[in-house]
């Protein structure tokens, strides 16, 4: 398994850790599991704080694995519950961080298989590509909806893709529950950690 510590939280690009390591973020709306999974993808629970309330992680969480990548727990968009002040920073910090992290490798936005296409997920997509920021999907609590229909829904949702994108990126379709997909990612990143050995960033 991963040997994995925590390196610090950062309220600003700014304060994150040197881009020393190729680096991977999970992103997507508040309470869709981002916390959740990268515990069960690192194998260590409690590692990345989880709350079944939405608006648990407010910082930028880095994760050092094997002394060679990081891995990176972000805040989460459109949560209605805080002031608008409050979500407007959350958005600039987690702009801020994504068109100037350098080391930034690949970004997994998470999506939840329970839900229809939201707009918010959509219009968030079409900026990545706008700016270039190359991305992985991944449909999460697959457990709640039962697997075989999660992936209906995971293909559903490519089928809405396929009217604004000309290629789909890779898509996961995971339960941190019960550990669905979750190999198949570590695989997906691995590679593309493997990419990079030896490469200066
Ligand atoms: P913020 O940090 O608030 O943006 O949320 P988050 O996206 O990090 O969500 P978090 O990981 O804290 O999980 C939110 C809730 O969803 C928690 O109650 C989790 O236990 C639950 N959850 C996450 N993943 C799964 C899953 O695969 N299956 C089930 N059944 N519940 C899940
Ligand atoms: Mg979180």
């Amino acid at each position: 398994m991963f040997q994995v510590s925590f390196v610090k939280s950062a309220s600003k690009l700014a304060e994150c850790p040197e881009p020393a390591y190729p680096e991977f973020a999970l992103i997507g709306r508040s309470n869709v599991g981002k916390s959740t999974l990268i515990n069960a993808f690192l194998g260590q629970k409690g590692l990345a704080k989880t709350s079944s309330r939405p608006g648990k992680t407010l910082l930028i969480n880095h994760f050092i694995v094997n002394q060679k990548w990081f891995m990176v727990d972000l805040p989460g968009y459109g949560f209605a519950k805080v002031s608008k002040v409050q979500q407007q920073k959350l958005k600039s910090m987690n702009m801020e961080y994504l068109l100037n992290r350098p080391n930034l490798v690949c970004l997994g936005v998470l999506i939840d298989s329970r839900l229809e296409p939201q707009q918010i997920d959509l219009d968030f997509l079409v900026w990545l590509g706008q700016n270039e920021i190359p991305f992985f999907l991944v449909f999460t609590k697959a457990d709640k909806l039962g697997y075989t229909k999660a992936q209906s829904a995971a293909a559903a949702y490519k089928k809405v893709l396929l009217k604004q994108w000309s290629t789909l990126p890779p898509v996961f379709v995971t339960s941190a529950e019960r550990g669905q997909g979750i190999d198949e990612m570590r695989q997906y990143i691995a590679q593309l950690v493997d990419s990079y050995e030896g490469q200066s960033l």
